[in-house]
Parts: C-alpha cells; structure tokens; sequence
C-alpha cells in the first residue's frame, strides 16, 4: 500500500531552513532569485523535536536518512551530531547522506563529523559548483579558503566525501581541473549534473546583489529580531557564525519583510551550460502520462524543518515553490486545512499524518486524467513515465 507507514524506509530530512549561503535558483528565494522566500522562517528541528519526529521504534525500521531538503542546509542544525548519534545508537544498522555547501563550522566540528560520516554507506556530499575563482557565483556567500579548510578537516579526519557540481555556463570549462582536484583532496566520487532549473536555452537568471547589500540589511535585521525575542525551544537561528556557542533562537513565526530587502539588479547573469536541453511538457503529455510514484518506489517520506510530513520535496511544504501554482496541490493542502496539520506534535505522529485524507487525496489524483480534475501536474511531471529529466552523472 502506498505510504504505508510501517513500509517506510527512507526518510528525505530537511533538518534546517537555515542557510549561510544564497544560491540564486534555490528555493529560499523566489521571483526567479531577486526577493527571499517569505515562508522560510529558519526553523531547526532541535533534538528534543527530532526524537518527537523519530522515536526509537520508527529508526528501527528505516535503512537511509538524505540530510538535504529544499531551503536549508543541514550543517546549520545546531544539534546535528547528536541527531546523527541518537539515530545510531537507535538503529545500528541506519545510513545517511549529508548535503552541503561545506561552508561553515569548524574544522573540529568536521573532524567530529568524520567520525560517523566514514563509509559509503554514511557519507557527505559536498555542493561544490567550480573552483576558487567560480564557486562563489551560484554558491553566493561560501568562501573558498572556509570551505576547503571544512574539506580537507573532515576528509583527512577519514570522512567519506562525494563532490557534486552543478554544471552552468561559467563553470562548464573546469570540469576535468575539478576532477583533478577531488582526487587530489582525496574525495570517493564526484559527480557533474546539469541544472533542470532553466526553463529555456537562452534562459539566463539576473544575481540580485544579495551577498553584499542584502545581506547586510538582512544580518541588521536579524539582529534586531533576535535582542527583541525571548525565543521558544527548538528554534534556532544562526546569521553568519555557526558554532553551537555562538548560535542564537528565534520564534517561528519570524518571516522575512519582503520590502524590506528589494534586491538591486546586478551585472552577473547566469546562464545554462551549454549542453543544457530544457524539458517543457504540453498539458497532453502531462495528462497522459502514467504516474509512478518515484518516491514510494524507495519507501520514502519527506520531512520539512518544520516538521511537516510530504510525500517528496516536488510536492513540498509550505516553503515549497509548487503550492502556489499547482492548484491540485492547493485544494488537496486546503481540506486538510492547511500545513499546520500536517506537522509531527506530540499528539500527532508519522502515522496519523500518512494516514490523512492529504495522503489518500495525493494516492488518488495520480488516477485523474485532466488537471482541471484534479490531476497534480507536479506529479505528472516529475513522475509521469516519459517525462524523467535525466541529468548528466560522471564518476571519477
Ligand atoms: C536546497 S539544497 C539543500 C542541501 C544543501 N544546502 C546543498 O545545497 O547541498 C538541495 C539540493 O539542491 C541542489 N540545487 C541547488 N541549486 C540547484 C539548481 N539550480 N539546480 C539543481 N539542483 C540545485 C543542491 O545542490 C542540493 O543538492
Ligand atoms: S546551499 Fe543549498 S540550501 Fe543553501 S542556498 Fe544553496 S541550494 Fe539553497
Ligand atoms: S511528485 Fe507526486 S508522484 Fe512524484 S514523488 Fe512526489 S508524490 Fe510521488
């Protein structure tokens, strides 16, 4: 049965919506990367909330946890290790990828990580799009000297590191001086994949001027937000410095002033590679295409920061792009009367939520044939047999 939930194996755990860096396609942002999400409201899943989420029984049964998510980066989890520890001692066997830019934390806090992260079974993937003078362009505000000092703590502490490289424009040239270099730095795999986030050829997203500007109005703004909140338990906010120490809490209902970070138009564009094939669907092929659930194939749930349970990050929650344009979606959200009912509480587990009328409303839809029905075209789209964007994958 579908999303069954004692047939659960997989987790896909968005820990954190917190994020130091400001990549421009990402989901933190919206407007095509000029203005930040207003839904991100950095809410951390905690280690008391995490054990709520994952209560012993439960990590009994899973075999695989992906640390990554949509808006967030897992390193900024304040409680990240010792989430990694509770699920070890509750289930020997467990596995998990870590995914992230690498860009924080101390090189302590690597070798710390190491320790767990040591196989490839248990492993980081790091999201490094280029090399010095490139990274920094899609990974706004990760800087290289921090991140390869990170790299190099955690891979010579015998963590087990995989590199993955988003191909664009600017950085197509680099490709076999970063396989070179993840060999010299002693990574497992690396890993190049075309971005599916253009929507054409020609495409080219204009940088907002986030990472100087923006940033800095957004840190004053924090700043002011944080000296004025006495911050409930479980939420953690962290502007730039990410040790446990220096780590600070604030409400979750804290959301972003959209106006007042309007974002200035930059020089920078950046554009597909060159290879770059867009995929567009016409609302025939989404209306005849059979779904197959990709998810549920691996037994898999996703889990947002804010604790809300979703079948996939395509569907997401409520911080997620596609609810506010597919419709099917919306209307399936809307009877059971928004996210908030979707979230883990101590009275609400895994279980009640698989087994609402939004879980059984999704199951369904995948047999409507028209949209205007209720077919979701997200699922048609991600899951539709023929319509699979298959990216570029090279090992070294
Ligand atoms: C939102 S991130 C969360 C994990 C972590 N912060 C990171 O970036 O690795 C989830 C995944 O989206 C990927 N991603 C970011 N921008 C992308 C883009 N333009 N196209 C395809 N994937 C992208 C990241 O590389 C990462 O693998
Ligand atoms: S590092 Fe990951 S979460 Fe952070 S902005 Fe980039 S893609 Fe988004
Ligand atoms: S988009 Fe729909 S069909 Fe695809 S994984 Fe998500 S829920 Fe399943």
């Amino acid at each position: 049965m579908f999303f069954d939930y004692s047939e659960v194996r997989h987790i896909h755990l968005e820990v954190s919506e917190v994020c130091n860096a400001a990549c421009p396609m990402c989901a933190r942002f919206i407007g095509r990367g000029s203005r930040p999400n207003p839904e991100v409201t950095h809410s951390v899943i905690d280690l008391q909330y995490f054990k709520i989420i994952f209560p012993p029984e439960f990590v009994k049964q899973l075999r695989f946890i992906n640390f990554c998510g949509v808006v967030g980066d897992p390193i900024t989890a304040k409680e990240l290790i010792d989430e990694l520890k509770y699920l070890v001692e509750c289930n020997p066997n467990i596995n998990f990828e870590i995914s992230t830019n690498g860009g924080v934390r101390s090189q302590s806090w690597w070798r710390e990580l190491a320790q767990i992260c040591n196989s490839d079974k248990r492993f980081v993937s790091f999201s490094i799009d280029g090399l010095e003078d490139t990274n920094h362009l899609y990974r706004r505000n990760v800087q290289w000297h921090k991140l390869m000092e990170n790299v190099k703590a955690f891979i010579q502490a015998g963590g087990y590191a995989k590199w993955q490289f988003l191909i664009f424009k600017h950085n197509e040239h680099q490709q076999d001086e970063v396989k070179k270099l993840a060999k010299d730095l002693e990574f497992q795999e690396c890993n190049f994949k075309l971005t599916n986030r253009f929507v054409k050829n020609n495409d080219t997203i204009s940088m907002p001027v986030e990472n100087i500007e923006n940033t800095k109005k957004l840190l004053e703004l924090e700043e002011t937000i944080i000296k004025k909140s006495s911050p409930p338990p479980g939420v953690l906010f962290m502007s730039t410095p990410l040790d446990k120490s220096q780590a600070t809490t604030v409400p979750t209902n804290f959301k972003y002033n959209v106006s007042d970070l309007k974002t200035k138009k930059s020089t920078h564009t950046l554009e597909p590679a060159s290879d770059f094939k867009p995929k567009e669907f016409t609302v025939e092929q989404l209306e005849n295409a059979t779904i197959e659930c990709s998810v549920w194939k691996k037994h898999e749930i996703y889990i947002t920061a804010k604790g809300e349970i979703v079948p996939c990050c395509y569907l997401g929650g409520r911080t997620g792009r596609v609810i506010q344009v597919d419709e099917s979606y919306k209307k399936i959200v809307e009877k059971v009367q928004g996210f908030d009912n979707l979230v883990v509480t101590e009275s609400r587990s895994i279980k009640d939520i698989l087994e609402s009328s939004y879980f059984r409303d999704i199951i369904e839809s995948w047999k409507i044939k028209k949209i205007e029905d209720g077919r979701i075209s997200t699922c048609a789209e991600k899951c539709g047999l023929n319509n699979r964007v298959i990216h570029n994958k090279v090992k070294i």
